[in-house]
């Protein structure tokens, strides 16, 4: 075990006293990685959360993330350490915009990102995170598909799954959305010999340039499996910061320095010392709403 600060050594404790289990997301800062029981993607964090035995279940991470785990635990009391912690992009869509797209394409299914609120999530026919996405696609019948809220990953997944007609929504990540063609291109310059990884919420153009595209979770597995002596990460800097502590012998760079989440850094050590002592903040959800949420989440955890 790393040496702990006297922060992070009370949240161990409260953990065991309290009998919680804390999932953190792989963009929250590392001193709040280091005392989670598990770091995840989206996915991982929504099923652990599902399959928890522990009665407090506690989302290091945005707050679509709490409300994705009390979806798929609702028995649970499941608590987020940042009450500001949103997601922007799952902000861009709207039910109102679901449902006119619903309306201009009735013979499509809609496929909604994890990245998206229940009430959005209600008025969807199955969820995807970007490590299952292309499966979720491709486990759709219809052969129309309406994609919300990330036009970028929607655009990523029609060309793997080119037998669908896809139906794009406008919404975006602004971290990843920020990162140009002219950015990678300059990483690429600077650091040749490297192998590159990037998520699918970036730009088209800058997937084009990389080797490897996945969630958060595959691109950690991809750069601790790289044979290439540098590695530059195409997401949120805290994974290059992780990658680099465990991997000291390869340099991984982040294809820029701007590449920063601001809501993900709102779960600081101090936040969640404050979530465990306090027990807060709870996610609560209107029950009807989370009854259709719930299914189209679990049709994608089914596929
Ligand atoms: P992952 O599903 O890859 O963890 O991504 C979540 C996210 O918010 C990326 O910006
Ligand atoms: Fe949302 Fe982007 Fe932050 Fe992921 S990185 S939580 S998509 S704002």
């Amino acid at each position: 075990m790393k040496n702990l600060s006297d922060i992070q050594k009370r949240i161990l404790e409260l953990k065991k006293e309290k009998n919680a289990l804390i999932l953190a997301h792989y963009y929250v800062p590392l001193e709040v990685q280091d005392v989670a029981d598990h770091v995840c993607d989206s996915y991982a964090m929504a099923t652990k959360a599902m399959d928890a035995t522990e009665p407090t279940v506690i989302i290091c991470g945005v707050r679509f993330m709490g409300e994705s785990a009390k979806l798929l635990a609702p028995e649970k009391k499941v608590l987020i350490p940042a009450i500001d912690a949103g997601c922007p992009m799952a902000d861009m869509v709207t039910v109102e915009d679901v449902l006119k797209l619903k309306e201009e394409h009735p013979n499509a299914a809609v496929m909604c990102y994890v990245n998206s609120s229940a009430a959005v999530k209600a008025v969807s026919d199955i969820c995807c995170t970007s490590s299952s996405a292309i499966r979720v696609a491709n486990s759709i019948d219809n052969d129309e598909i309406i994609f919300v809220p990330d036009i970028h990953l929607a655009e990523y997944v029609a060309d793997q799954v080119p037998d669908k007609k896809f139906i794009l929504h406008t919404g975006f990540c602004p971290t990843h959305h920020r990162v140009t063609e002219a950015d990678i291109i300059a990483a690429k310059k600077a650091h040749p010999e490297a192998a590159v990884a990037v998520h699918p919420e970036c730009r088209k153009e800058v997937l084009k340039h990389a080797d490897f595209v996945g969630s958060t979770a595959q691109i950690i597995d991809f750069a601790r499996k790289s044979e290439a002596p540098e590695i530059i990460i195409g997401t949120e800097m805290e994974i290059a910061a992780r990658l680099q502590r465990e991997m000291p012998e390869k340099k991984v760079y982040s294809v820029t320095s701007a590449f920063v989440c601001p809501n993900m850094k709102k779960v600081t050590p101090e936040a969640l010392l404050n979530c465990l002592e306090n027990e807060e903040f709870e996610i609560t959800l209107d029950e009807a709403e989370a009854a259709a949420a719930r299914e189209a989440l679990d049709r994608m955890v089914k596929c």
